[in-house]
């Protein structure tokens, strides 16, 4: 039998509930933000993540779904959101409307990963990016809509690991700094440490092997290294997220596993959903636009998985569970009564009452079977009897002891039974 391929999966019916329910959590939010959705494409030219998320990212090294088109081109499925976002910034000429340009997406992506508890190759996102604002207002900004939709959720402990990573000038300073303390020990990391040596030493900081970890865990924190304007927009951050309430914890181990955030980066971890724990990741990436071809336009976003934020609300016991009931459910008995409901039914749809009848022609009782597996409110009994008589008993399903006898020619007059 043929499955899905690995580290897919279906959405079913029955979880799609929690799906959505996030998805309009966060879109009100954003909207209440004043960030509009954008929708981007499932590919981009394979340059685009090259020169955005950086070459010596494992995105970019490892994980990318690339291949030649028919026309030769080579093409790659979106592995993450904002280098497609940027690019359409760029194209569409968006650096001459007013600033700030906030936007808000929810995205599958695509990342050839080691499939474990929470790591897919097909997942999905929900994100921001705000274009246009250089000041720590900004980053305030998006935090504070990440911390508001946790909180909109229910989600209890929620702490954001916060850090700054500085701008081009501090990260010279820094690699070099780094250069000289790993040189004694470089042939001992692993070959992509080897590389990331020469080409971007920040990024052996994020390796995930375990030997490189212990051999750089004392090494020189860049947020040692900030120059006063990056140290400023730090501070000015910490303070602005301290005036709000939002609680944070200052990790200089956060460095961020694509190359180009500049200054403010940020995660919100959890034990609950898989190995590498991170829910959400983000931060400022001032110089992103001008790599993919736009003028330098200071910027900063968020993404959330959506499947790891899911698994956080089961594990906190807070997952949104369905609870809409079907207000009536009509048996029916022979064609007749059939061809009623089926009138009824769209009738009282139109009025916005949810109601179902059978579809199956199937027994009284297992008509009767069902409606009790469908959780409704009430429910009708149709017969040749009951349309003689224009007379029919509804029942209330949660007290069967309750019933109302009603008029089947004139609905309106039980509408508000239905409603209530
Ligand atoms: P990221 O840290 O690569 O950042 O991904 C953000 C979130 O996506 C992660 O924290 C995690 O919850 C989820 N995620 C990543 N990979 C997988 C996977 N294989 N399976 C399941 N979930 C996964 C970005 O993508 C940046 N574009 C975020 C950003 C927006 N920075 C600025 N603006």
């Amino acid at each position: 039998m043929e499955q899905s391929p690995r580290g897919t999966r279906d959405i079913l019916p029955g979880e799609i509930y929690a799906w959505q329910y996030i998805e309009k959590v966060f879109a009100d939010l954003c909207h209440k933000y004043g960030f509009a959705e954008i929708r981007i494409p499932t590919f981009e030219h394979t340059s685009i993540y090259e020169r955005g998320v950086g070459d010596t990212s494992d995105i970019v090294k490892k994980e990318m779904y690339t291949f030649n088109d028919k026309g030769g081109r080579s093409i790659t499925l979106r592995p993450e959101g904002t280098a497609g976002v940027v690019r359409s910034f760029i194209e569409h000429g968006m650096s001459s409307l007013p600033y700030p340009l906030k936007f808000y997406y929810m995205l599958n992506l695509f990342r050839y990963e080691r499939v474990a508890k929470g790591r897919y190759r097909e997942f999905h996102q929900l994100g921001v990016e705000a274009f246009g604002s250089a000041s720590p207002n900004m980053d305030i900004e998006i935090i504070a809509l990440l911390y508001d939709f946790f909180q909109a959720l229910g989600l209890k402990n929620i702490k954001l690991k916060l850090n700054s990573i500085g701008n081009a000038a501090c990260r010279k300073i820094y690699d070099d700094v780094l250069r000289s303390s790993l040189q004694n020990m470089v042939t001992s990391l692993c070959s992509d440490c080897q590389e990331r040596f020469a080409k971007n030493p920040l990024r052996i900081l994020d390796c995930k092997i375990q030997n490189c970890q212990k051999q750089t865990e004392n090494l020189p924190r860049l947020l040692e290294y900030l120059d006063d304007e990056c140290k400023a927009h730090h501070e000015a951050v910490c303070k602005g997220l301290d005036d709000l309430g939002i609680e944070y914890e200052i990790d200089p181990d956060i460095v961020r596993g694509l190359d180009y955030y500049t200054k403010t980066v940020f995660e919100f971890t959890s034990e609950n959903v898989g190995t590498q724990g991170t829910i959400c990741g983000g931060g400022r990436y001032d110089s992103l636009v001008h790599d993919l071809g736009g003028e330098m336009t200071p910027a900063v976003g968020f993404a959330i998985g959506q499947e790891r934020l899911l698994m956080e609300l089961e594990a906190q016991g807070i997952l949104p569970q369905n609870s809409v009931t079907i207000d009536l459910y009509i048996a029916t008995m022979g064609n007749e009564a059939s061809a009623f409901a089926r009138k009824l039914v769209h009738n009282l749809r139109q009025k916005n009452i949810y109601c179902e009848y059978d579809l199956c022609e199937r027994s009284l009782k297992a008509q009767m079977k069902y409606a009790d597996k469908l959780n409704c409110r009430y429910c009708i009994v149709i017969g040749e009897q009951e349309l003689i008589q224009n007379k029919a008993v509804l029942k209330d399903m949660s007290d069967k002891t309750k019933s109302f006898t009603v008029d089947l020619r004139d609905s309106d007059s039980w509408f508000d039974l239905l409603v209530s």
